[in-house]
């Protein structure tokens, strides 16, 4: 038993010595210490010997085992030794190389102007109402004094969602932002139907047209609405309103001018222009020589627009407007195509 030993021993530590990578480590850890191993199997066999014999085997195998063991992890050291030397050597790390760069994420450029609107809005008084994107025909349309069949819906042609035979009142994606108007009055007046509160509101978000995509139309885009509706407003505080709201966007230096236009919702209507930026108002091709630039549609809420949100036409006045924040955008730097916007094209976001 004891030659059996020896011989386990030698042969065992002859076959360490030329084993140089790990795998074959962890096979000579399977066949020479493992269970099922010469060496357990002396283990196993401890107990058919006699009392003399069973101590000084024993103590044999234990001796041989520990030989084994300290053998092995001397062994395994040295292989992850030289391994590490080995990589060192061969993979050599340049810290002269440039590194990785991080692409850094930000705001689309629309959020950012929406967020400017917003924030100049806000020092002006008008708080945030954020209303849905999908809408029925009446908010969209009826409520705001666009009859069935007004031709006025002609210029805002809509996408309609399937849902069913709804007769008059089809469910559409908003055409502008206007329809929160009915949305935000309706709440206010409910809070005091006899003596509804005033009202100063901005109202942001995606807006959805049937377009043929071009240079100057997208089929979706950013509006802010903005809506006063109180006693004694007059046309003076509209027009208070979006000059002081135009030089904060602008510069104080900035020129604008109203122009009398048409909204079914507003009566008198007006457009605005601002001085044009690239040119200074001298005519350029980005104002088509005519030194102004058209930013919004505004106007005295209609009357049936007021009775339409629950506020007496009789006892309160409001103005309202509806502006595009891509649009500004477009003006202010000089963007000369407004699918850009909703391209995902990195050189352009990259640029804001
Ligand atoms: N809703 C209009 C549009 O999308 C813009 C507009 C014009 C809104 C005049 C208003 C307004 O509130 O008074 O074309």
């Amino acid at each position: 038993m004891l030659d059996k030993l020896n011989e386990i021993e030698k042969s065992a530590l002859t076959s360490l010595e030329s084993i140089n990578d790990q795998a074959a480590l962890d096979a000579w850890r399977v066949s020479n210490v493992g269970r099922n191993s010469p060496l357990m199997n002396v283990f196993a066999e401890l107990g058919k010997l006699s009392k003399e014999e069973k101590p000084v085997v024993g103590a044999a195998a234990n001796r041989v085992k520990v030989a084994l063991e300290s053998a092995l992890e001397e062994r395994s050291q040295a292989i992850k030794t030289v391994s590490l030397a080995k990589s060192l050597e061969e993979e050599q790390l340049d810290v002269t190389l440039p590194g990785r760069t991080i692409n850094i994420g930000r705001l689309h450029p629309s959020t950012q102007q929406l967020r400017r609107v917003l924030a100049i809005l806000a020092e002006m008084g008008f708080q945030v109402y954020t209303s849905r994107e999908v809408e029925t025909d009446e908010m969209n349309f009826q409520l705001l004094n666009f009859p069935l069949h007004h031709p006025a819906r002609d210029m805002q042609d809509s996408f309609y969602v399937e849902a069913g035979d709804r007769g008059d009142n089809p469910i559409l994606m908003r055409t502008h932002t206007s329809p929160g108007q009915i949305r935000a009055m309706r709440e206010y007046a409910a809070m005091n139907p006899k003596d509804p509160p005033s009202i100063r509101i901005a109202l942001p978000g995606m807006c959805f047209r049937y377009e043929q995509i071009t240079a100057r139309s997208e089929i979706q885009f950013n509006q802010v609405e903005g809506l006063a509706v109180g006693k004694n407003i007059t046309f003076a505080d509209l027009k208070g309103t979006i000059a002081d709201f135009v030089r904060r966007m602008f510069g104080q230096g900035a020129r604008l001018r109203f122009r009398a236009s048409y909204f079914p919702f507003t009566e008198p209507s007006a457009e605005v222009d601002v001085e044009c930026f690239v040119c200074g108002g001298v005519g350029c091709q980005v104002c088509k020589n005519s030194g102004w630039l058209e930013i919004l549609g505004c106007g005295m809420v209609h009357p049936n627009v007021l009775q339409n949100g629950g506020y007496d036409p009789k006892i309160y006045s409001g103005f309202a407007w509806g502006m595009g924040p891509e649009r500004q955008l477009m003006l202010r730097n000089k963007i000369n195509d407004i699918r850009y916007f909703w391209g995902n094209d990195i050189r352009f976001l990259q640029q804001f």
